[in-house]
């Protein structure tokens, strides 16, 4: 019997985007710099850091650098998919580490699987360059079959940019569309060990449910998208306490997720 399973998830930290970001009120470099000190400090310790995309603002090989260098104090194994703002190739390129593409993954496409403590993950990119919205295409979801068939009875969890559904958040949906989303839904209902799928792009922490299995939308490490469900509202950002998610997963009970905010409000007050 294996222990629990603790994943540290960060997202959507933006890198690179620059001192007049939302009116200067926002230094996204300095907001992933704290959380990784906040999950470093974490105890238990993650088994496993997951950055779910967006680590950059415009994909290039110096973000991902800055990148690099805001994660040297975590020890423990990080794993990465690129989100609409990363570009896939460079950074692959830049991050073999964190994104260990599979031999036989589809070409241009940063998909691989790792397995730590019976858990398999399963990496997807749902990055289309040069567009917002996410695209599972028909190579990567045959990959992804195969993944899926190797893993037969084995408990797996999926992670990967962009959601698979609809949050009513109208100005998000409209750039969030995931192409393929059918596909996926039909794969996962076919493999019933699926726990549960990991994702960014909101920038605010939403649950799901798709094909069954819960969805978990982190939220940014840097800047929320306001929570606003009227129809019509125009897309707007809202500087919230910075969240990551904690996901402790165990083989007889499956995922527990947790928000865990990065800045504390004092000292823990005995009951
Ligand atoms: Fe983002």
């Amino acid at each position: 019997m294996h222990s629990p399973l603790l994943i540290a998830q960060l997202t959507d930290p933006h890198l690179g985007t620059g001192p007049a970001f939302l009116g200067g009120r926002i230094d996204t470099e300095r907001a992933f710099q704290r959380a990784v000190t906040h999950v470093a400090a974490l105890q238990p310790r993650p088994d496993l850091v997951l950055l779910t995309g967006d680590m950059t603002e415009h994909g290039r090989p110096d973000e991902y650098a800055r990148v690099a260098a805001a994660l040297a104090p975590l020890d423990m194994p990080i794993y990465a998919v690129p989100g609409n703002h990363d570009d896939s190739h460079t950074a692959c390129t830049a991050l073999p580490a964190y994104m260990p593409v599979a031999q036989d993954a589809p070409a241009g496409r940063c998909c691989y699987h790792i397995q730590l403590k019976g858990l398999h993950c399963v990496a997807l990119d749902t990055s289309v360059s040069g567009h917002a919205h996410g695209v599972l295409d028909t190579p990567q979801l045959a990959w992804l079959a195969n993944t899926l068939q190797a893993c037969s009875g084995l408990p797996v969890l999926l992670f990967m940019h962009h959601p698979p559904l609809p949050s009513g958040i109208e100005a998000m949906d409209a750039c969030s569309l995931l192409v393929g989303s059918e596909q996926l839904a039909a794969l996962i209902r076919q493999h019933a060990r699926v726990q549960g799928i990991l994702c960014g792009h909101l920038h605010r922490a939403v649950q799901m449910q798709f094909a069954g299995v819960p969805v978990h939308v982190a939220p940014s490490v840097a800047h929320q998208i306001a929570l606003d469900l009227q129809p019509g509202a125009s897309l707007h950002a809202q500087l919230e306490p910075p969240q990551i998610s904690l996901h402790r997963w165990t083989p007889l009970y499956g995922l527990c997720t947790h928000l865990s905010y990065v800045e504390p409000y004092g000292p823990a007050i005995a009951f």
